[in-house]
């Protein structure tokens, strides 16, 4: 089963994943008129809602595994763009389209290999993806924190975790293995500092975690965490420009 996303929460609360979206959307530019864009782990739909201003005639298809996520990326877009709910590691939107899109979200899916596959296999020839996600080292001292919290409240979490935070040579063979002609992938750090830590942590980093303790253990361990964590939190963005070949 996915990480189920408290999608109301997490509007109200992803200014950090909204500005960092931002280098990716200038990365797509020039956007050629009338253009098919696939969004990847869209969310509920802020980012996407962006790619629709970036030229004319532009026809957007997003795509979440999140029921919760999909429902509020529909209600924002309706009539406007496309939102399947559907796992990136299946894949499938019909006619490849011209770009990919994918922020703060390839981490969480499991097996980058397939994905790497399933992304290119999206895209038409020429087409080009511009992603961002949890990049080698992404939040190591809030994985501490939780770890130490996990040592105190919940043992069975100690050195689990649901993120693939991969390194950029390791994404640049698996996106050249996949059929990509160019990728280029490099890590940039990001400092960050929501406006609601408690309410960010919560919502951004443990919704998974949180989701394999009993309901009644939920909270303590989440405040025993956000107790522990110190700002700015140590986010480490892996950024990618492919072109298909
Ligand atoms: C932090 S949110 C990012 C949402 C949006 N791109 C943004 O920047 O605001 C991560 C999203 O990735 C989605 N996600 C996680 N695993 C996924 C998968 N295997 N397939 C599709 N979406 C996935 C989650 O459901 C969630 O909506």
């Amino acid at each position: 089963m996915g990480t189920p996303w408290d999608a109301r929460a997490y509007d109200l609360t992803s200014a950090p994943q909204q500005s960092w979206a931002e280098d990716v959307i200038a990365r797509l530019l020039p956007l050629a008129p009338g253009s098919r864009v696939l969004d990847v782990g869209c969310g509920t739909g802020l980012v996407t809602e962006r790619l629709l201003e970036l030229a004319p005639g532009v026809r957007v298809i997003a795509v979440d595994a999140s029921p919760e996520m999909t429902a509020l990326a529909r209600e924002r877009l309706a009539g406007r763009a496309e939102v399947l709910c559907q796992d990136a590691l299946a894949l499938d939107v019909g006619e490849p389209v011209d770009a990919i899109v994918s922020t703060a979200a390839l981490h969480w899916v499991p097996s980058h290999e397939l994905l790497w596959r399933r992304l290119a296999a999206a895209l038409r020839p020429g087409g080009v993806i511009e992603a961002q996600c949890g990049g080698a080292g992404n939040i190591a001292r809030v994985r501490e924190a939780i770890d130490s919290a996990a040592r105190e409240l919940a043992p069975e979490l100690l050195g689990w975790s649901p993120w693939e935070f991969a390194t950029p040579e390791r994404t640049r063979e698996r996106m050249l293995d996949a059929g990509f002609h160019t990728a280029r992938c490099w890590l940039q750090e990001k400092p960050t500092e929501p406006g609601d830590p408690d309410a960010f942590v919560r919502t951004s980093i443990l919704a998974a975690h949180l989701e394999r303790l009993p309901a009644e253990r939920r909270e303590p361990f989440a405040a025993a965490v956000c107790e522990r964590v110190r700002l700015p939190l140590d986010y480490v963005r892996l950024n990618i420009s492919g072109v298909r070949g």
